[in-house]
């Protein structure tokens, strides 16, 4: 027998969202198959990569691994939201761009809701040692994470400057 679809009411990249899901189905599953919004990658789909994350009232979360009845009346942020609400270009994905801390780009969108995540939460220029400590989730094949590093730790320069 089916489990019955539920109403999902949230806030969607800054936008009241109200989706009809089945309760097995992932967060990050209603994101990109649902909701069309499909920056947030699909990669292990078991918590490993990382590629998935989120934000979820701010904090970061694994969408693969995050029920999305479990979001109601949340905020859930993506990527898509993260340059929508810097109104364009988010510092971070300026930084990124300007240290070429993208290859293939699967990963990126995980490690920037990370990375926002940490730089909202520490509001001064971070170190190479915080940011490891935030992206330690986040699984890069390409890039050898130098050049992401120093890209976040530039856009929280930029970011804490008055
Ligand atoms: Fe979620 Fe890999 S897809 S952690
Ligand atoms: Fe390819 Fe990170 S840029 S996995």
């Amino acid at each position: 027998m089916t489990a019955p679809v539920r109403l999902l009411q949230c806030t969607v990249n800054g936008r009241a969202t109200a989706v009809a899901v089945a309760p097995h189905r992932t967060l990050l599953e209603v994101l990109r198959y649902q909701l069309d919004l499909i920056g947030s990658k699909q990669g292990c789909d078991k918590g490993d990569c990382g590629a998935c994350t989120v934000q979820v009232d701010g904090v970061p979360k694994l969408a693969c691994l995050t029920l999305a009845v479990a979001v109601e009346g949340r905020e859930v942020t993506t990527v898509e939201g993260l340059g929508e609400r810097a109104g364009g270009c988010h510092p971070l994905q300026d930084a990124f761009d300007r240290h070429d801390a993208a290859q293939c780009g699967f990963c990126t969108p995980g490690i920037l809701m990370a990375a926002d995540a940490l730089l909202r939460r520490v509001q001064r220029p971070v170190t190479p040692d915080e940011v490891r400590a935030a992206l330690a989730g986040n699984l890069c094949r390409c890039t050898g994470y130098t050049k992401i590093i120093d890209a976040v730790v530039d856009a929280s320069r930029r970011l804490s400057q008055p």
